[in-house]
């Protein structure tokens, strides 16, 4: 099936009710487009076990501070498309700004505590700009399911929460973080970074790493992991530290002692020059 490209909301909601009257599931994966490898593993996976996948491009400003690269953030439409065509999606959505933001627009959705540590720290307001344009993005496409990448984990968690608590009926789908060959979680942002940021940026994998690694020797110790995985940051003097915490991966919580059963996300953010740099690995007894 060739691709389409819909660039209204009105558009969208026909041909989405439409499939859907003919028993075709849909799957939507939101995307701010510059897609990379990640983003096709998202478009792949849902290819593979829904009859429709849309695949929605749009540089969302609500979620964007002020001080933040909104405006310099990477554009590629050709290859964008030409990847999405190549990873099995049937629809592309693509809406312009005042499509989705008319000048009347008035509503916010804001997720409560899991919005607040971490990213709703360094990032105010940034979780209620993704809650809103991943609500609107559901209203527009109607799909039965989402993607989302597991390396913008505490978002993942926050649509989660979004979904269940305004009921709406769609399965949500984390996929794992794709990696160069290097290790570096692929992101559109590490276009920003030269070869030598590159390099040092594999200190945020290897710091993970080594968390994973104490955790799984049996360290439940919060503290003692989160000075471990900062020891190996600090031996990259440019990466300036924002976060690195091991937390609950459901809740995000920060008990002083891990239980031997919990589930533990470790969870790393900072500056390497001007570029932002998030990444997480996830611990699960089931792994071991
Ligand atoms: O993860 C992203 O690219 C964005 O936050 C999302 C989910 C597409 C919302 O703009």
């Amino acid at each position: 099936m060739s691709l389409n490209i819909i660039t209204t909301i009105a558009d969208m909601q026909s041909v989405s009710s439409a499939l859907r009257k003919e028993g075709k599931s849909i799957a939507c994966v939101p995307t701010m487009g510059y897609l990379h490898e990640g983003h096709a593993s998202l478009i792949r996976e849902a290819s593979k076990n829904h009859d429709i996948v849309i695949t929605t491009i749009f540089v969302n400003p609500m979620q964007f501070g002020p001080q933040e690269d909104f405006e310099r953030y990477p554009r590629d439409l050709e290859r964008d498309i030409a990847i999405i065509e190549a990873s099995g999606g049937t629809y592309v959505f693509m809406p312009s700004v005042e499509e989705m933001y008319p000048s009347n627009f008035q509503t916010t959705i804001s997720v409560g505590n899991i919005s607040k540590p971490f990213e709703g720290i360094y990032r105010p307001g940034h979780f209620e700009g993704v809650a809103t344009v991943v609500a609107k993005l559901f209203g527009a496409t109607i799909p039965d399911a989402a993607y989302f990448g597991q390396k913008d984990y505490q978002q993942t968690l926050v649509i989660k929460q979004m979904v269940k608590d305004i009921n709406m009926s769609i399965d949500i789908h984390i996929v794992p973080t794709l990696r160069e060959k290097t290790g570096l979680a692929m992101s559109s942002r590490n276009v920003y970074l030269s070869e030598e940021e590159k390099n040092s940026a594999l200190v945020l994998q290897s710091a993970l790493n080594i968390g994973l690694s104490l955790i799984a020797e049996g360290m439940r110790d919060r503290a003692l992991i989160e000075q471990a995985m900062i020891k190996e940051l600090s031996t990259i003097q440019e990466f300036r530290i924002q976060y690195c915490h091991a937390a609950k991966a459901e809740t995000l919580e920060l008990p002083a002692e891990f239980a031997k059963t919990d589930e533990i996300v470790l969870l790393i953010a900072g500056f390497l020059g001007k570029t932002r740099l998030i990444d997480n690995m996830l611990y699960s007894r089931t792994l071991e």
